[in-house]
């Protein structure tokens, strides 16, 4: 007889400089390794841990509950760079944004950089069929406009007919008016087509997978969700989910008095939405109308229980079509923000890889511009070995490896129009982040973008937080350490 076959798998969180949110999870029996293993990987834009998982206590995400409550769950990942294309290029090749040179959306790896293998196309060259549902590369030239096709994937990748709306005048105002707003509940009936990017992604991934099986190769199938990234454009049914009186204020909605301007993020692109535009908010320090401030985290949390309902969708498809216990499942975010185990996305391609039973790609020399396959995460296979997880004990190992690498680059030192996200050619500084289990340390670094350089000896500004004292960073403590010495010493 067989072993039981115990649900399990990983879920996985990531977290960024100050944003973040990852999750892997597997409902096969993860020690195994078994040759063959379907690969679902779902990918959130911006989803940060405000899910009942991860604690929390107001939003309601039970479907992904359901998969982290059988999935190794990690409560402190980190991505590589908190914006949507850089993130999604580090951790698809396994490479950090220093490799693959892209910071903005303005570059295609295999010719700006070097000619990386993905994951997707690993697995695709190793007899996968591999697929694509809606936003798993970045669309446009950071995947050559094609999704990386035909590299990483065995037909062309599928994009929802609805998502040309995004951004579109679909929200109705309190005039009566259509308008592009950041806060978009609609009545799916009325906007254009009838339905959203999301329901048509899922509904898409179920016909796939419906077709998979009966499929003689095994299936890489990535679903990339549009939700909770701004707008916030869900069925206003998820509202009622939220009552404003309940919705509470983030616990400390100030600017921290010892915040470098430089490390501020004075996120213009919601300005840009009509319905911000109209509140005139001060740039670039706010703030924000404290009534408003509840209505963006009411529907931000309103778009994850759509997700989560979306997610539910997928889960259940895999579960009717029994293909769930032969099924890894990886669920994570390329952004958002979170904290035990310090892992980071880029480490996803060599455990994804060991998981399905592939040899996992070597580590990669320095500098790796030429290799094509290698890794600069780690395969952390090694967590899920114990086949029981509530007993997981969890040893870390050399102190150093449990350090998760971040940066975010920046074209001036104090805030300004294109801060959040500057091209290239803009970039002046660079901030290289480290995150140990003790405390966040970032260092501002001058940055020449024509020779992707950063010039350690140019610090334009630190910053130092103690996790346990100041879990939600407010107290930069950088100018009262002797911080420079312990970059150089913790630098990859
Ligand atoms: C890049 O890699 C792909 C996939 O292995 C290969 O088909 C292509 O020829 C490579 N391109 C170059 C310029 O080496
Ligand atoms: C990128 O797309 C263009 C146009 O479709 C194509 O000619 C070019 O070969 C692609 N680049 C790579 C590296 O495949
Ligand atoms: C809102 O808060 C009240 C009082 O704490 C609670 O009774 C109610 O269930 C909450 N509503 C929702 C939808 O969470
Ligand atoms: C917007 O705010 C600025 C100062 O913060 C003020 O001078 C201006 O009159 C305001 N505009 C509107 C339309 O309220
Ligand atoms: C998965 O479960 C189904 C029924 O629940 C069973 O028929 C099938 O053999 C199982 N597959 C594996 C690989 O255990």
């Amino acid at each position: 007889m067989p072993p039981p076959r115990t649900g399990r798998g990983l879920l996985w969180l990531g977290l960024v400089l100050s944003s973040v949110c990852v999750a892997l999870g597997s409902e096969t029996q993860a020690d195994s390794t078994t040759d063959g293993l379907n690969v679902l990987l779902i990918i959130v834009d911006d989803l940060r841990p405000s899910l009942g998982c991860y604690g929390d206590k107001l939003v309601r995400s039970p479907n992904i509950d359901q998969l982290a409550s059988h999935s190794l769950l990690f409560q402190n990942a980190f991505a590589q760079q908190a914006v949507c294309a850089p993130s999604r290029v580090s951790f698809l090749t396994g490479r950090r944004p220093d490799t693959t040179r892209l910071y903005d959306f303005n570059s295609y790896w295999r010719v700006h950089a070097g000619n990386f293998s993905t994951i997707p196309q690993y697995f695709k060259e190793n007899g996968y069929m591999t697929m694509s549902v809606g936003k798993v590369f970045h669309p446009g030239i950071s995947s050559n406009h094609t999704d990386d096709s035909p590299y990483s994937w065995s037909f062309p990748p599928y994009h929802p007919s609805s998502e040309k709306y995004e951004n579109t005048k679909t929200c109705r105002g309190p005039d009566g008016e259509l308008h592009a707003n950041l806060l978009c509940p609609v009545d799916v009936l009325d906007v254009p087509e009838g339905t959203l990017p999301d329901k048509q992604s899922t509904e898409q991934a179920i016909q796939l997978l419906e077709k998979m099986k009966t499929s003689a190769s095994p299936f890489f199938l990535a679903v990339g969700y549009h939700k909770p990234h701004i707008p916030f454009r869900y069925p206003k049914e998820f509202q009622k989910l939220y009552p404003l009186e309940n919705i509470t204020l983030a616990p400390d909605p100030e600017v921290p008095d010892g915040l470098p301007p430089v490390a501020y993020n004075p996120w213009m692109d919601i300005r840009q939405r009509e319905d911000v535009q109209a509140l005139n908010i001060s740039v670039p320090y706010g703030p924000i109308p404290v009534d408003f401030q509840q209505k963006i985290r009411q529907s931000y949390f309103a778009s994850v229980s759509y997700l989560d309902t979306q997610v539910g969708r997928l889960l259940s498809t895999l579960d009717d079509l029994q293909l769930a216990n032969s099924t890894i499942i990886a669920f994570t975010s390329d952004h958002g923000r979170q904290s035990m185990d310090l892992v980071e996305l880029v480490s996803l391609f060599p455990t994804l890889a060991g998981l399905a039973g592939l040899q996992v790609p070597p580590r990669c020399p320095v500098p790796s511009f030429h290799v094509e396959l290698c890794r600069e995460g780690k395969n952390l296979l090694k967590h899920f070995r114990f086949r029981d997880l509530e007993e997981d004990p969890y040893l870390p190992g050399n102190p150093r490896e449990l350090i998760a690498y971040s940066q975010y680059p920046r074209p001036a030192d104090i805030p300004q129009w294109n801060s959040d996200k500057p091209s290239l050619k803009d970039i002046k500084i660079m901030g290289y982040s480290i995150r140990t289990i003790d405390y966040r340390y970032t260092v501002w670094v001058g940055f020449n973008p024509d020779e992707f350089l950063a010039n350690f000896s140019d610090i334009h500004a630190g910053e130092l937080y103690f996790v346990d004292s100041d879990p939600l960073q407010d107290h930069n403590m950088y100018n009262d350490s002797q911080g420079g010495d312990l970059f150089q010493l913790l630098m990859p």
